[in-house]
C-alpha cells in the first residue's frame, strides 16, 4: 500500500471515528435544511463586530422599518442581533448588554423563524419554528417545529409586518425576577424600561447591518403566548418584526442642521 493510499484510509477511518464517537452521541446532525445542530441546540455563530456605520449614523438611520423584500436574514447578522439584544457582555459578572435594574435580567427571547427566513449558508437555511435565545450558551433552542408567522401576525391584530418578516424576535418578562425585590415598582417601571433598551439595541444593530425592524406593542398577550408556547410565569412586552427593508430610508445630517437651525431662527 502506498504512502498516498495509506494517508487516505487513516483520514477517513479518523472522519468516521470522530462522527461515531464524538459527533453522533452529542447529537450533532443535519436538520432538514442542512444546518448543524448539536444536542437540540442551534449554535449561533460567535459574536464579532460586522458592521462599519457609526453610532451616531446609526441613531440617525434608525427608523421603524414595516416592509420587508422577503429576503432571508442571515445566521451571522441575526447571532449578532440577539447578543447585542441580551447577550453576555461582561462575563466575569455575567452582566449583559442591558442594564437591568438589580441585574435581575427578567427577560426571555423567543424567536419565530419563517421558513426560508434565516439563511444559515449557501443554499442552507434555519428550519422553520420558535427557538428560544439561551444568553449563556449563545445558542437557539427549538421549542416547536413550523412556521407560525401567520398565527403570529393573528394574535398582533393581523399587523402584516409580523406575518411578512422572515423573523420576529418575542421578548417576554418574568416579572417575578424583578417585583421580588422591587416590588410593584419593578412591575410598572424597572421591567418596561429595560425592555426599551433591548428594544433600542435591537433597532440600532438591525439598522447598522442593513436590516429594518419596528417594535409591535399591540397584541394579545394570551395568544401571544399560546402561538410562542411561552411558560405560565411569562408575559409577551414586544413583538420585533426583522427583515430587509423594501426601502432604503435616509436622512442626512444636513437635514438635521436645517431643522434645528430654522428652529433657532423661529425665536
Ligand atoms: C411601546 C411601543 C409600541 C409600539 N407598537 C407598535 C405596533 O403595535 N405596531 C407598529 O406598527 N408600530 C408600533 N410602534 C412603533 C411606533 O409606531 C414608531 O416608533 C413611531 O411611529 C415613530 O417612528 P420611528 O420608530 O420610525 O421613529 C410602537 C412603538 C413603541 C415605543
Amino acid at each position: 500500500m502506498s504512502k498516498h493510499i495509506l494517508a487516505s484510509f487513516l483520514l477517513t477511518l479518523a472522519i468516521i471515528a470522530y462522527l461515531f464517537i464524538i459527533a453522533y452521541p452529542q447529537g450533532l446532525r443535519q436538520t432538514g435544511y442542512g444546518v448543524s445542530i448539536a444536542g437540540g441546540e442551534v449554535l449561533l455563530p460567535l459574536p464579532k463586530p460586522v458592521s462599519n456605520m457609526s453610532i451616531e449614523e446609526t441613531i440617525l438611520l434608525r427608523r421603524s422599518i414595516r416592509e420587508y423584500t422577503g429576503e432571508p436574514l442571515d445566521l451571522e447578522r441575526l447571532a449578532v442581533i440577539l447578543w447585542a439584544a441580551y447577550g453576555v457582555t461582561e462575563p466575569r459578572l455575567g452582566f449583559r448588554s442591558v442594564p437591568s435594574a438589580g441585574a435581575t435580567y427578567p427577560l426571555e427571547l423567543y424567536v419565530v423563524v419563517g421558513a426560508r427566513g434565516v439563511l444559515a449558508g449557501s443554499g442552507v437555511f434555519l428550519d422553520p419554528g420558535v427557538y428560544k435565545y439561551d444568553p449563556h450558551k449563545h445558542v437557539l433552542r427549538l421549542v416547536k417545529s413550523g412556521d407560525f408567522r401567520e398565527e403570529l401576525a393573528r394574535a398582533a391584530l393581523e399587523q402584516p409586518w409580523v406575518e411578512k418578516a422572515p423573523v420576529s424576535i418575542v421578548v417576554f418578562a418574568v416579572f417575578e425576577r424583578t417585583t421580588r425585590i422591587y416590588g410593584e415598582r419593578g412591575r410598572v417601571r424597572y421591567v418596561p424600561m429595560e425592555v426599551g433598551h433591548l428594544g433600542q439595541n435591537v433597532y440600532l444593530v438591525a439598522t447598522a447591518l442593513g436590516y429594518g425592524c419596528v417594535v409591535v406593542g399591540a397584541f394579545y398577550d394570551d395568544q401571544v403566548k399560546l402561538v410562542v408556547g411561552a411558560g405560565v410565569d411569562e408575559e409577551p412586552m414586544y413583538i420585533i418584526p426583522i427583515g430587509v427593508p423594501a426601502q432604503r430610508h435616509y436622512t442626512s445630517f444636513e437635514d438635521v442642521w436645517e431643522y434645528i437651525l430654522s428652529a433657532r431662527s423661529r425665536n
